[in-house]
């Protein structure tokens, strides 16, 4: 099984990740927790890169490293572990691309769809958690952390890659399941177990 979380930073996908993987450890499951892009070494160093911001990146550049990292994280951990019977969670996936270099970044649609496809070499998550923040609470909540290239691209940048997360969960409602995030951290996650045990009720 494969269930991605996907935001804009701060929206709070690590925090619900983890209490996920501690729940279904809980349950007995063999749990992977990963992180796009990273997960590999290859693909923490593919990171470093994109997270660099001495190292200005073309926006076809990016894509195609987002998706390298992928590529190799896709091939040598996720699809193997999920052939073992584990379960894996990914905090990010290849939406974060569509809305971050499609959306965000203004780049062909069909093309970012058509790479982000191939990287993935033809997995598609089972189930993926969009986690929806306004560019308020984002900016409240990362307030005084260091912020890395992405996250030094502008307010209008992230207004276009909320607007692209709301679309793609819209047009995707039957694997991206849109959480609005609410103040207790509590609260959204038990909005997460309701949708994920009705969707695999045998949990
Ligand atoms: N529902 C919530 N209410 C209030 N604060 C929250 C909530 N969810 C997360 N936070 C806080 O917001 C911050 C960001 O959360 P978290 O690191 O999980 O987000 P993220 O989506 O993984 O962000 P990033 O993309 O930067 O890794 C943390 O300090 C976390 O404790
Ligand atoms: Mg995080």
């Amino acid at each position: 099984m494969f269930i991605t979380f996907e935001g804009i930073d701060g929206s709070g996908k690590t925090t619900q990740l983890n209490l996920l993987a501690d729940y279904l450890v809980e349950k007995g499951y063999e749990v992977i927790k990963l992180r796009e892009p990273g997960g590999t070494i290859l693909s923490e160093k593919i990171r470093e890169l994109l997270l660099d911001k001495s190292i200005p990146i073309p926006p076809m550049t990016e894509l195609l490293l987002f998706n390298s990292a992928r590529s190799f994280l896709v091939e040598t951990i996720i699809k193997p572990a999920i052939e073992s019977g584990k379960i894996v969670l990914c905090d990010r996936f290849y939406d974060s691309t569509t809305a971050y270099q499609a959306f965000g970044r203004e780049l062909n649609y069909e093309n970012v769809i058509t790479i982000n496809d191939l990287a993935a070499g033809g997995l598609i998550p089972d189930l993926t958690f969009y986690i929806d923040i306004d560019l308020e609470t984002h900016k409240i909540r990362t307030l005084g952390k260091d912020l890395d290239r992405m996250e030094s691209s502008g307010d209008e940048f992230y207004k276009k890659v909320i607007e692209g997360y709301r679309k793609l969960s819209e047009t995707n409602e039957n694997r991206i399941k849109k959480i609005i995030s609410k103040n207790e951290i509590s609260d959204t996650f038990n909005e997460i177990i309701d949708i994920f045990e009705n969707k695999f009720n045998k949990i």
